[in-house]
């Protein structure tokens, strides 16, 4: 069986992370979502609302689990048996990071691979950040993230009109 994870901070999902989740699901056997629970990185949401908000988004999926990791990727990979990580590209800026990434993780761990997806174009903009940055002045954020987030980034913000 070939299993792939999808690692990332989703905080929060958005469109862009559903279309690599969407065609990631169509290679692997069984694709894993892992979040990273980084308590010294600083997030929005806590673990389980990001859990929450991937669950409500891939709920269609039957090959998609939603977990979260501490540690190495690696690490949580072997424990997991999977062989594939899956990373999204958005522009030529990713590169160099993704490229970092991929070889400490193949140097850590002879057998693991990356695999990497051209994000669609559509999203090539996209970042967690962007759309948290739109949603805490009020702006309109449905093109970006799934309904769910979008309510879920209106609580944070306090911006909820009754
Ligand atoms: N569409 C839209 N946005 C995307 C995207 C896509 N397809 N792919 C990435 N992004 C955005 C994210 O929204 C995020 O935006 P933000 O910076 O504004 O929050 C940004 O790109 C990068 O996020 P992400 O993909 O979540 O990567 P990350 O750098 O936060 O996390 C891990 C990367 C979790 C894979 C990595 O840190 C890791 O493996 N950590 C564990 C420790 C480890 O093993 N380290 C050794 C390897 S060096």
């Amino acid at each position: 069986m070939k299993i792939c994870i999808y690692p990332g901070s989703f905080d929060p999902i958005t469109y862009g992370h559903i279309d690599i989740i969407n065609r990631a699901s169509q290679i692997a056997d069984k694709l894993i979502v892992a979040v990273l629970d980084n308590r010294e990185k600083k997030s929005l949401f806590t673990v389980d609302e990001k859990l929450d908000m991937i669950r409500d988004a891939v709920k269609d999926y039957d090959n998609v689990e939603i977990e979260s990791f501490e540690g190495l990727l690696v690490d949580y990979a072997k424990k997991k048996n999977a062989k594939i990580v899956i990373r999204g590209l958005r522009a030529v800026t990713d590169f160099e990071y993704e490229l970092q990434m991929a070889q400490i993780n193949r140097e850590l761990y002879h057998e693991i691979d990356t695999m990497f997806l051209l994000t669609n174009l559509k999203y090539s903009y996209l970042s967690s950040s962007a759309v948290k940055q739109v949603a805490s002045y009020n702006g309109d954020v449905s093109k970006f993230v799934t309904p769910y987030v979008a309510d879920m980034l209106k609580k944070k913000y306090n911006k909820y009109v009754v």
